[in-house]
């Protein structure tokens, strides 16, 4: 007989499970991890959150039946994450909510209903994006096109050179948007730049999709959904994929959902229903735990007070190793080119280095990073702050 899954051609892999599997692999102790987007303390670990903590503690103490909840997963999650994203910009009955395995699983679950509402949608996304958006979209066969995004000569987002972009989308096409701490770039758009591609999905009937990786992890809770908020405000329809794992450290208890803004409690109804099927036939019924953990600190006054310090420390280191670096690499190298960390938003950024340069930086001085050279700045700790600028600016130079 032919070996029928011994003939499946090989996979390439996702770059930064690649690089999560080389770094593993590293034996040198100075090694320095920027790869994967996960939030490291001062002292380079990941933390539990206190407010995680309780809210387990509690949930294993008043846990009665583990039985299933409902395909579109538990009502109260849909709430508290529905009033977390969107404020009160939308009336709740033009919601519709579905839990998903994570963010990822919300992204993917939003194509899907996408694909199926129109099998004719064209997929545009940033330049550069997440490079699973493009796996998976590739995986599903949606046809695709980039829009230009970001100018690596200013570290900023080119906003003339993407809304000229996005002005050739026909109706019924889906532009994919980062909500806030755009990865891999770090850049956002401002609240203008919002109300312009709100404005442009109006005129050519297209939908907006947003990814809602990082929450809390730029300037605020709230803040970091303001131009969200104006654009849910402002088009008739929109979807919003989010991701519990950064912002309440919950990576592998995969929490996520996929929001969508109806245009009217009948559309909200339909949408629902769609989203209840996609869910039955990829994986039946939505993990629960990591959802009711959130739930809880969301909806008790004390654990999501908790939870904001936590959030807000969080961000407040992030944005303490960004000057940080940002100084070292001034002073190592006499030259601004480095200044943009500063001042970009979130996890992550571009250095700006070469293919070679990143994986000199990897192979001669143990520093990983993405090869589009996106570090992850919360992977710096003030130990390694020293040793990461000294390689980045020996093999990168001034210019
Ligand atoms: C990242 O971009 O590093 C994270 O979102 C983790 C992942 O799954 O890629």
């Amino acid at each position: 007989m032919t070996a029928l899954l011994g003939g499946l051609p090989a996979q390439e892999p996702d770059k930064i499970i690649r690089l999560m599997s080389m770094f593993a692999a590293d034996k040198r102790p100075d090694k320095i991890d920027l790869g994967v987007g996960v939030y490291r303390t001062a002292r380079g670990t990941t933390p539990v959150l206190a407010a995680v903590k309780a809210a387990e503690r509690a949930l294993l103490e008043e846990q009665q039946p583990k039985g299933y909840v409902a395909l579109s997963g538990d009502p109260a999650f849909h709430a508290a994450m529905a009033e977390l994203v969107l404020g009160n910009v939308v009336p709740p009955d033009q919601i519709a909510a579905l839990a998903t395995p994570g963010g990822t699983g919300a992204v993917r679950q939003g194509f899907e209903m996408a694909a199926h509402a129109n099998p004719d949608l064209t997929l545009w996304l940033s330049a550069p994006t997440w490079p699973n958006h493009l796996a998976m979209a590739q995986a599903m066969s949606l046809p695709m096109r980039t829009y230009r995004y970001y100018d690596p000569s200013t570290g900023d987002i080119d906003p003339t050179a993407m809304l000229a972009d996005l002005n050739t989308a026909k109706a019924g096409d889906v532009v994919l948007l980062h909500g806030c701490c755009h990865n891999p770039t770090g850049a956002d758009m401002p609240i203008e730049v919002w109300d312009h591609v709100a404005e442009l999905c109006n005129l050519r009937g297209v939908l907006p999709m947003v990814d809602l990786a990082y929450q809390g992890f730029g300037l605020g809770v709230d803040a970091d959904v303001a131009g969200l908020r104006r654009l849910a405000g402002a088009v008739p329809e929109t979807m919003v994929a989010v991701s519990g794992s950064k912002n309440f450290g919950l990576y592998r208890d995969r929490v996520g959902i996929l929001l969508a803004v109806c245009a009217d409690a009948a559309a909200q109804t339909k949408v629902a229903g769609t989203m209840d099927w996609l869910n039955r036939l990829n994986y039946a019924f939505p993990p629960d735990h990591g959802a009711r953990v959130v739930t809880m600190i969301l909806t008790d006054p004390d654990l999501r007070r908790l939870w904001e310090t936590e959030l807000s420390d969080m961000r407040g280191r992030i944005a303490e190793m960004r000057v940080a670096i940002a100084d070292e690499l001034a002073r190592l190298t006499d030259a601004d080119r480095f200044e943009r960390l500063r001042h970009q938003s979130g996890m992550f950024s571009l250095l700006g280095a070469t293919p070679d340069q990143v994986d000199r930086l990897r192979s001669d001085h143990g520093v990983y990073m993405v090869g589009d050279s996106r570090i992850n700045l919360a992977g710096l700790t003030e130990a390694v702050i020293a040793p990461a600028a000294q390689a980045i600016a020996r093999v990168m130079g001034p210019r």
